[in-house]
């Protein structure tokens, strides 16, 4: 391949970005963790499933970041996850520090790729990542926005006995609780869905997805999801290496945009070569408005914990 993702962490949603990068002959993928032999053995595991899948992409675990050296994309999972009766915040101290030292030891290496952060809580370790590696923001890029969506898109998909190819949903703000599934911006092949289902079902939609993540952690038990979450980041790569242009709600650092400064929010953003090109900025309602400083609040309190613990 000409192309190359590192992706750090090789657990259920690392192992996973590879073995989809992989499939889709996306780009050569290095997949680097902490402890000895799981990226060596899951590298080897799905190199031998190559002939079988039918591409030619490499895949390389190890321990050492010296091979993640040029890559174009960075793909950061490594951290814990959360368990049942944990919030993704509760992770915020641990994850803090992997996500600091992950981002430090690959970034220097490969000054110039885009930085994909996935581990929790997800708006907070982008603030990590950008200090860590201080890349310029459109080059450091959270994934939330496309799995929150994907989730909403499922759920208006089954409501409506629909394909999921026929549906388009926008979720904004933060990765937690107070993100903002936005009806009115989510479609049936460009029918909003408040033309096709009741307000009550369509409340009963956004509350499912607000609570996706945990909803599979309380069926799980052991871990958090990871074949979307993985699905979402592997989207996002693949529109900047394609250099699509495409549309994609992502967590990125805003300057001023929809009156927030300096805080990491999911908005819809255009993804191509390079991280994000251009932040859109859509009139929301005061209604979502208020809803989105509500998300944005909660992001803020994170970042004061971050502070207060010296990042
Ligand atoms: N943004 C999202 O929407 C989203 C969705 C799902 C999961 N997540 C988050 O992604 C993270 C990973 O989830 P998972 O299910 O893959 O967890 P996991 O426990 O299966 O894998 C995490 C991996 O990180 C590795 N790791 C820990 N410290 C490391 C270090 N210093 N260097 C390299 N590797 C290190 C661990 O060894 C482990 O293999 C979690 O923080 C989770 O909350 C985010």
């Amino acid at each position: 391949m000409l192309q190359k993702i590192t992706v750090i962490g090789a657990g259920n949603v690392g192992a996973t970005c590879a073995q989809r990068a992989a499939e889709k002959e996306l780009a050569d993928v290095v997949l680097v963790d902490v402890v000895e032999g799981l990226p060596q053995g899951k590298g080897l595991d799905l190199c031998e499933a190559a002939p079988v899948e039918k591409h030619d992409a490499g895949i390389l675990g190890t321990n050492d970041y010296a091979a993640t050296k040029d890559s174009d994309i960075i793909i950061v999972t490594a951290g814990i996850a959360r368990k049942p009766g944990m919030s993704r915040d509760d992770l915020i101290k641990t994850n803090a520090g992997i996500v600091q030292t992950v981002v430090k030891a690959a970034a220097k290496l490969s000054p110039q790729a885009v930085i994909i952060i996935v581990s929790n809580p997800l708006d907070a370790m982008c603030h990590v990542a950008l200090k860590a590696s201080g890349f310029p923001p459109e080059r450091v890029i959270g994934m939330a926005g496309v799995l929150d969506s994907a989730r909403f898109r499922f759920f208006i998909s089954e409501a409506l006995d629909v394909s999921v190819e026929s549906t388009h949903a926008f979720v904004l703000g933060g990765h937690g609780d107070t993100m903002v599934p936005l009806p009115r911006f989510s479609t049936v092949a460009g029918i909003p869905i408040t033309e096709l289902l009741p307000a009550d079902k369509i409340k009963a939609l956004c509350d499912r997805t607000a609570n996706g993540g945990a909803e599979i952690v309380g069926l799980l038990k052991t871990g958090s999801a990871f074949y979307a979450p993985a699905s979402s980041a592997v989207e996002m790569a693949a529109a900047i290496l394609k250099d699509k242009n495409k549309v994609l709600p992502c967590a990125v650092y805003l300057q001023g945009q929809y009156g927030y400064n300096d805080l990491y929010i999911g908005v819809p953003v255009k993804l191509g070569q390079g991280g994000v090109k251009q932040i859109i900025e859509i009139k929301l309602t005061p209604e979502e408005k208020s809803l989105l400083d509500n998300s944005a609040n909660a992001v803020k309190g994170l970042v004061k914990t971050l502070a207060d613990l010296g990042y």
